[in-house]
């Protein structure tokens, strides 16, 4: 995890990066993941048009929503848990936002557990595209009219939204 996100933040610096979404200030949405009651991750969603340059940058379409994701506990990475995570955070929350047309995902193309993860939910993985920083990234899409393939099961997991101070879902 640490080599895609960063290495870890002090707990100051962590609740100043969080605490604008957790006021509202920022409109990103961010979620804890449990499966079978374990807290085992987060997940965080907002609009391409929120965040420019960026969004230019990937060539966001109208309504395309983001997300930005990770499983915290290293021995539950690899085993397929991922595109369960993902399909249920999708499910229940990306797209319950009837507002939202699709979703694009920058990913380093060398994630390969990312990209393949959101391949395996439908995700069209594209073009390898130059990244600031010299860097190359795919950036997977899946839009609201091909969801439907996904299993119409719910998946086991439940996210429980931390976003402006709301409740659980
Ligand atoms: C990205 C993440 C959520 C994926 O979830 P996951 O449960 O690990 O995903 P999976 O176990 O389904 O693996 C996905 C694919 O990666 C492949 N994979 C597994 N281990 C791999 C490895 N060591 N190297 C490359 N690919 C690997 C698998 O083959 C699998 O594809 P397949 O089922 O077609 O074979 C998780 O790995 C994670 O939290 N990673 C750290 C944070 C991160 O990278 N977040 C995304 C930033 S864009």
């Amino acid at each position: 995890m640490a080599r895609w996100w960063g290495a870890p933040l002090s707990l100051e610096k962590l609740a100043a990066e969080y605490e604008p979404q957790l006021s509202g200030e920022d409109p990103t949405r961010v979620y804890i993941v449990s499966l079978a009651g374990r807290q085992i991750g987060m997940a965080q969603t907002y609009r391409w048009a929120d965040n420019e340059p960026e969004a230019t940058e990937i060539g966001a379409l109208p309504g395309e929503a983001g997300i930005d994701y990770l499983i915290g506990e290293p021995e539950l990475i690899g085993r397929g848990i991922g595109p369960v995570m993902l399909e249920c955070f999708l499910r229940q929350v990306v797209f319950a936002d009837t507002g939202v047309t699709g979703v694009s995902v920058p990913i380093d193309v060398k994630n390969t557990r990312s990209w393949r993860c959101l391949e395996k939910l439908g995700f069209q993985r594209g073009e390898a595209l130059p990244r600031h920083g010299g860097e190359v990234q795919y950036v997977p899409r899946l839009r609201r009219q091909d969801l439907g393939h996904l299993d119409a099961a719910q998946p086991g997991g439940t996210v429980t939204d931390c976003s402006h101070s709301a409740g659980t879902q």
